[in-house]
């Protein structure tokens, strides 16, 4: 049912834990399963992420996406690390099940709401970067099911 890397970065999880005094924090939950995600991003001058850990109460699929997500937005911009979609880390996965594809919007929201932490702090602006949710289900019609 999951790939390799899923149970890889599921078994062995990378950059789990917090970051003291990080430059943006990001928590979101997920209300219909009640799993939260949190991200902290250590931010340098020159808006590159130097370190970035999470810390999540979530599912397998949660904690290997979040996983490979932080993976890959270590090391890029912050105009970078918001192209690193649920969708690009399910790809670098090689896939979820459908009925998981809703756990690997925890990560990219929390990626999101860390990064517009850090902005507000340092007040500027990332361009495309939208208020982020405190959980991803937000907005959404009660009874719509979409997963
Ligand atoms: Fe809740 Fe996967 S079941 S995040």
């Amino acid at each position: 049912m999951y790939s390799d890397k899923v149970m890889d970065h599921f078994q062995n999880p990378r950059n789990v834990g917090e970051i003291e005094n990080a430059s943006g924090v990001g928590t979101v939950g997920n209300a219909k399963c009640g799993d939260i995600m949190r991200i902290y991003l250590d931010i340098d001058e020159n808006q590159i992420i130097q370190d970035v850990k999470f810390k999540t109460f979530g599912c397998g699929a949660a904690i290997a996406t979040s996983s490979m997500a932080t993976e890959l937005v270590k090391g890029k911009n912050i105009h970078e690390a918001l192209q690193v979609t649920n969708k690009a880390v399910m790809e670098a996965l090689d896939g979820l099940p459908p009925v998981k594809v809703h756990c690997s919007l925890l990560a990219e929201e929390a990626i999101h709401a860390a990064l517009w932490d850090y902005a507000e702090k340092h007040g500027i602006k990332i361009e495309g970067l939208e208020k982020p949710k405190s959980d991803i289900h937000e907005g959404e019609e009660e009874e719509s099911e979409e997963y």
